[in-house]
């Protein structure tokens, strides 16, 4: 576990390295799907920062300044959307990923209830999540995602239910 890097609040100015992370991160995801033409390698630089608008970035920065991991979440009434969960390569397998979800569950009330998608193959993923308390709900095909089989996965928190 490493606690050496700072997570803050990424603004706009933010938007092309973390892009530019996003595409790294992604890379291994891929790679393991044997596929490169995913949605967060195509993203690009205007599409980014409309999600600048309606989401909340949160960057992790080491201590020379460059951004090594982020997350986007969306409060939705009761429920806040986990998006784009990305650590660079070389920092991954040190707890950073659990700090970002940590830290984006911290920022919103209690009593609400995260949600997130992830790939049905993506097993690594999935542990992950499972290991802080989601949970799979559903199974599906989604054509926005490249026809990949994905689940959702929710952490309901405070012991709402719904
Ligand atoms: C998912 C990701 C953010 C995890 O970051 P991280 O800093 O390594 O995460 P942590 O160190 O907090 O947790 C490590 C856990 O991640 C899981 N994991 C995720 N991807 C993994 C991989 N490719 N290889 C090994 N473990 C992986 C393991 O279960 C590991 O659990 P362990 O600590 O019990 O061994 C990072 O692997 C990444 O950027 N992946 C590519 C982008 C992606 O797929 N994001 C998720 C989108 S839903």
């Amino acid at each position: 576990m490493t606690t050496s890097e700072k997570i803050t609040t990424a603004g706009e100015d933010n938007a092309a390295e973390i892009l530019d992370l996003q595409k790294r991160a992604f890379a291994t995801e891929a790679e393991a799907h044997g596929k490169r033409d995913i949605e967060p390698l195509r993203q690009t630089l205007d599409s980014i920062l409309a999600d600048f608008a309606t989401h909340t970035f949160l960057k992790a920065v080491d201590g020379d300044g460059r951004i090594v991991g982020s997350v986007k979440y969306r409060a939705l009434d009761d429920r806040v959307w986990i998006g784009k969960l990305i650590v660079d390569i070389a920092c991954r397998g040190r707890g950073l990923g659990r700090r970002l979800l940590a830290e984006a569950e911290a920022l919103n009330p209690a009593g609400r209830r995260f949600q997130l998608f992830t790939a049905a193959s993506s097993i690594h993923n999935i542990r992950l999540y499972e290991s802080v308390g989601y949970r799979v709900v559903r199974e599906f095909r989604d054509p926005a995602q490249d026809g990949f089989m994905m689940v959702e996965m929710v952490k309901v928190v405070n012991g709402k239910t719904n």
